[in-house]
């Protein structure tokens, strides 16, 4: 898998996935702005430039925000989303940012359970952050300490 930076031409694509892998997909327009704000976003692509999977990340000041990570579904479960959080930890480190952090649905165990292989620890829960299919859905408040690594 490699990286690349997620360019305009490839929202299509990625919206794709994003449609496919989630309940409550950001919409094309959701990733413009992200692109247009200038928030670190990649694609990962295989040996054929398929995307595989992506990410979205906000840096603030130095904290980088985990806005979003996808893998395509068909090509789950085969420890993609790991190396794409490590690109992300690594990307982190290399610019001596001091903090990762992400909001994940109380759900989604399978997201929650990468994150916390990864070395991510639950820092809080935002109550009622998303909306679900009734209601809401609260957010565990995900980190990672990077000072630990400097
Ligand atoms: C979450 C997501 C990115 C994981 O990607 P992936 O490529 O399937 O994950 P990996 O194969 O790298 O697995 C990483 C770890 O996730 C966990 N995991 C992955 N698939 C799992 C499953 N079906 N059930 C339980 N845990 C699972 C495991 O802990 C796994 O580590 P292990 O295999 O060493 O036990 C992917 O499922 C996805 O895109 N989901 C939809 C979007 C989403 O939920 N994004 C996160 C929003 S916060």
């Amino acid at each position: 898998m490699q990286a690349r930076q997620m360019q305009t031409q490839n929202i299509a694509e990625v919206v794709a996935i994003e449609v496919a892998a989630n309940q409550f997909p950001w919409s094309h327009k959701n990733f413009e702005d992200c692109l247009k704000a200038g928030y670190q976003s990649w694609v990962f692509v295989d040996a054929s430039e398929q995307i595989l999977g992506y990410t979205v990340v906000q840096q603030v000041v130095d904290e980088a925000h985990l806005l979003n990570i996808c893998v395509k579904p068909s090509a789950q479960k085969q420890g993609f989303g790991r190396e794409i959080i490590e690109y992300v930890i690594d990307f982190s480190t290399n610019n001596s940012l001091v903090l990762i952090v992400l909001e994940v649905r109380r759900s989604n165990r399978r997201a929650q359970k990468m994150y916390l292989r990864a070395g991510f620890n639950e820092m809080s829960v935002r109550r009622a952050y998303y909306p679900a299919e009734k209601g809401r859905e609260d957010a565990i408040l995900m980190g990672m300490d990077l000072a630990f690594f400097a």
